[in-house]
């Protein structure tokens, strides 16, 4: 209920406003580092760091060098970091067998930031994207992007993560009843403890356009994602998915997007009360990106209002691109 509020001048609205000081103790919501995942791409190679041409500031590093970056982020104090493989045309194949490869890069770079970074958190991307010949994040089998073969293959993917020590399972691909087959698997297997942020709410959105560039899938996509991923046009079907995917056993859900799609963050977290989160894409950190080094905007302060801003719409963290900048200004104070 909305207070009784008297009328001008007994109020005055301006007068919270009227200092710094007076600002920061009205202020309802804050940004902290301990909001941030940081997502980064691996490859193969050694010693490499290939800059991604949509993504000013963000590099496809081999293993040895995400190592360097999962330092640099528990130095500091980002609480997690989100692996994502770039795959070249040559190691993509139709049955996707390189997903559950207990070898793949994103395997190998679990294993060695749990040696060198063991207080980071990781999670990991779980769809079939990055290793197949056609790009999709399911299995195609005469155009039609099947769902309960492609869960199966998920439920590997998911465990052989597990089993390299990922903290946080991501399953990002949209098909139906891959989080409850997830979670069996790792209770099964002993992981209990493994926990699944869903990307619940994940809609069929031009904005992951430099993301496919990123993870070399661009040239590899045949036709869109229209049928799994969710159409922009809709609000309910998101409280649905989320409502599911929490049913079977997610313990977080994401919405994603980031921006463009607030008014979901905040049914979703006032409808659920679950841990929250928000995937500020690849298109919206090119967005401002290049509207900032072509000097329309500035950089930083648009950077954090565009974080705040998640956290006033309810969420409780945000995977961004901008997280070591972000990290770095706030601890600057
Ligand atoms: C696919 C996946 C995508 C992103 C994360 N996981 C792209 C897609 O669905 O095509 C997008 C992330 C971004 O744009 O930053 N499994």
């Amino acid at each position: 209920m909305r207070p009784t509020q008297s009328c001008f001048p007994a109020t005055r609205l301006r007068r919270t406003r009227q200092s710094a000081a007076v600002r920061a103790m009205v202020r309802q919501n804050t940004l902290s580092v301990d909001d941030f995942i940081w997502p980064v791409f691996v490859r193969s190679g050694e010693g490499v760091e290939e800059p991604i041409a949509s993504m000013p500031g963000v590099m496809r590093r081999s293993v040895d060098r995400i190592v360097d970056v999962a330092r640099e982020a528990a130095d500091l104090g980002i609480p997690a970091i989100c692996i994502f493989p770039y795959t070249g045309l040559e190691e993509r194949t139709e049955d996707c067998a390189g997903a559950w490869d207990p070898d793949n890069h994103a395997n190998r770079a679990i294993r060695a930031i749990k040696a060198a970074v063991p207080e980071l958190a990781i999670m990991t991307d779980v769809a079939l994207d990055t290793y197949n010949i056609n790009g999709h994040d399911g299995f195609v089998e005469n155009g039609e992007i099947v769902n309960d073969r492609t869960v199966d293959a998920l439920v590997k993917m998911a465990l052989s993560q597990a089993e390299a020590g990922a903290d946080i399972i991501g399953p990002s691909d949209m098909m139906d009843g891959r989080i409850g087959a997830i979670r069996s698997a790792l209770e099964a297997q002993g992981h209990q403890n493994v926990m699944i942020l869903s990307y619940a709410a994940k809609y069929a959105s031009a904005f992951y356009g430099p993301f496919r560039d990123a993870v070399g899938a661009s040239g590899a996509l045949t036709g869109d994602k229209k049928t799994y991923q969710m159409d922009p046009g809709n609000s309910d079907e998101a409280m649905r998915l989320i409502e599911r995917d929490l049913t079977e056993g997610a313990d977080m859900v994401m919405v994603k997007p980031g921006l463009p799609y607030l008014d979901i963050c905040r049914r979703v977290k006032d409808s659920f009360g679950a841990p929250t989160f928000a995937y500020q894409v690849s298109g919206e950190y090119a967005m401002i990106k290049a509207a900032s080094e072509n000097g329309w905007v500035d950089h930083d302060r648009v950077m954090m209002e565009s974080l705040m801003a998640f956290k006033r719409a309810g969420c409780d963290g945000i995977l961004t691109y901008f997280a070591p900048d972000a990290a770095r200004l706030l601890a600057k104070g």
